[in-house]
């Protein structure tokens, strides 16, 4: 597939700045988009370098009429042949606590999920006008099962795989074609904040290597390492009591993300007897 004018959020860093260099190439336009303007423009340097044109944005997702109005500026310029959300944050239960904050979870599905609802929603339209066009959405295996060391990302990550199925299967005979990305640990620096074991870490370029292979090849699905997104969705198969058991073996803490607003935790509930007084 000839793929020109492509669309990357997320794209200063780790899995999304692999992609943006693994695409950039002469007769090449890529629209990157990421919240530090620094990396960006390393990144884009970079591109540039290599021959590709380079647009870019410094914005977060939640600000989300900068996001759609700069998207459909792109698109209208000419046809976007390929988007790709991978923008996200990570998240988890803090050592020492029992529950993740509200604060915290809102964020993920903020970011994770109606970040890239909305990134969608903004280009769209130009596809559907064109009857053509092809969407990767970066879920997680941790979109496969819910973790328990880490709910709200799990939730956000389930839900956007849920979404993007959904739409795979509406948009597909329009002409649209979406994948639903899987990764299991690539060496980011969103892993390097996941303190604990890295079980078949794969490197960024790989992974970018392995999503371009997936989407070039109109996968519905682009799941990896596969032992591991096996293993979550056999998780998933089993009896929950089983899955659950299994699952509390691992213990990881997650740092939280760069720009992590307000993650404290929620209040402590009160002992029975204190309450009672
Ligand atoms: N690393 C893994 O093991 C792994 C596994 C499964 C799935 N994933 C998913 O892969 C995607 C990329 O992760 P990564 O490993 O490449 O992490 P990363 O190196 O931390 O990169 C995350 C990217 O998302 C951007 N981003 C985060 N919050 C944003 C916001 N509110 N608005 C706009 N941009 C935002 C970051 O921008 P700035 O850096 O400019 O702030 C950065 O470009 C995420 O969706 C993640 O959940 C990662």
């Amino acid at each position: 597939m000839s793929v020109r004018r492509i669309a990357i959020t997320g794209a200063s860093s780790g899995i999304g700045s692999a992609l943006a260099v693994l695409y950039a190439a002469p007769g090449v336009t890529l629209g990157l988009m990421g919240r530090d303007p620094g990396r960006l423009r390393q990144v884009a340097a970079e591109c540039a370098a290599q021959g590709a044109q380079v647009e870019l944005l410094a914005c977060d997702v939640r600000d989300r009429e900068r996001l759609q109005d700069w998207l459909r500026d792109f698109a209208a310029r000419s046809p976007i042949d390929l988007l790709i959300a991978s923008a996200g944050i990570s998240g988890g239960i803090r050592a020492g606590e029992r529950t993740e904050s509200g604060a915290q979870t809102r964020q993920l599905v903020a970011i994770n999920l109606l970040g890239v609802v909305d990134t969608m929603e903004a280009v769209l339209p130009a596809m559907l006008a064109q009857g053509r066009g092809r969407i990767g959405i970066v879920s997680s295996v941790a979109g496969y099962r819910g973790l328990p060391y880490s709910p709200g990302y799990s939730a956000s990550k389930a839900g956007i795989r849920a979404y993007g199925e959904a739409m795979r299967a509406q948009l597909r005979p329009l002409g649209i074609r979406i994948s639903v990305i899987c990764p299991g640990f690539v060496d980011t620096p969103m892993t390097d904040r996941f303190l604990g074991d890295h079980p078949f870490l794969v490197s960024a370029p790989r992974a970018a290597a392995l999503i371009r292979r997936g989407l070039d090849a109109g996968r519905a699905r682009i799941a990896f390492p596969g032992l591991l997104a096996l293993g979550l969705r056999l998780t998933d198969l089993m009896p929950a009591w089983i899955g659950d058991r299994i699952l509390r073996h691992f213990h990881f803490e997650i740092l939280p993300s760069p720009g992590m607003e307000d993650t404290a935790r929620p209040p402590a509930v009160a002992a029975p007897e204190q309450a009672a007084e």
